[in-house]
């Protein structure tokens, strides 16, 4: 099959459960589209979409210390704790709907983090696949200072890309859009600036070990998506 005859109704998540359980990380820039891949091939290949950055967006809406603490670091755009990110992983990566294999989206972000995720695919069982997505920097402003986002099903749209139907609104919900405050662009070049710095040097870590594999990521969406899906496929 091509990866232009793929489509989300064409992969049945049980052909992914013969092989070897996978866990895929989606790797790249902020604003690079991992959230908006990684919840296709969710969809598709039916392994679990893990945002730590949803998660701890969810845990700073909590009233306790840690939700303080979380709620001042995200609005700077610096990272968390590679502490907190370990007591994160080590819990969701554990659920039952991991078993066969699941989508990074977000993680790791340190060599600290990948070097937990080692501890962990050996543990489960499990091999790495490194999938990062590549868009010239100057894209990133728009496609983070467009964002708006469904805080009731995720959706993920942008203003100037991928404008929902009616404005402000959810085409799949209704719901008003949100659009997050750590999108502000000084915000944006403190994350950009701690990608670079923190993150981008995992590239070579996984190149090294042949786990990596680098895709074009400034066409639309969809063309993407077929690489994905072929990338995935072939795995399986
Ligand atoms: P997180 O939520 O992970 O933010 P990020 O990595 O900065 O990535 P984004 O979610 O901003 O972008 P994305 O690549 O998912 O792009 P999207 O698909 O939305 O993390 C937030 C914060 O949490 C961090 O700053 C940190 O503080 C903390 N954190 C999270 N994980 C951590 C960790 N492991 N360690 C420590 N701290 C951690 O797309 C962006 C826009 O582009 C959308 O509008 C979309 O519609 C559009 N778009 C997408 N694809 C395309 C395309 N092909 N063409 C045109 N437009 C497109």
């Amino acid at each position: 099959m091509s990866a232009s005859e793929i489509t989300e109704a064409s992969i049945h998540p049980a052909s992914c459960l013969s092989v070897k359980p996978r866990i895929y990380v989606v790797m790249g820039a902020p604003g690079v589209g991992k959230g908006t891949q990684a919840r296709r091939l969710s969809e598709t290949f039916g392994l679990p979409q893990i945002s730590t950055g949803d998660i701890l967006r969810a845990m700073a809406k909590e009233d306790t210390a840690l939700g303080m603490e979380l709620r001042l670091i995200l609005s700077t755009g610096e990272l968390v704790s590679d502490e907190v990110l370990a007591r994160v992983i080590e819990e969701r990566t554990s659920k039952p709907d991991c078993a066969n294999g699941y989508i990074l989206d977000g993680f790791p972000r340190t060599l600290y983090q990948a070097q937990l995720l080692e501890n962990i695919a050996k543990d489960q069982g499990k091999e790495i696949q490194v999938l990062k997505l590549i868009v010239p920097r100057s894209s990133l402003l728009k496609r983070l200072t467009g964002r708006r986002s469904c805080p009731t099903c995720g959706e993920i749209y942008n203003i100037y890309l991928k404008p929902p139907k009616r404005e402000g609104l959810c085409d799949l919900d209704g719901t008003p859009l949100v659009h997050r405050s750590d999108d502000r662009p000084e915000t944006v070049s403190i994350r950009v600036a701690n990608y670079e710095k923190l993150t981008k040097p995992l590239t070579d870590y996984y190149l090294e070990s042949g786990r990596l594999v680098k895709i074009q990521a400034e066409k639309p969406v969809e063309e993407v998506f077929q690489e994905l899906c072929a990338i995935l496929t072939q795995a399986s």
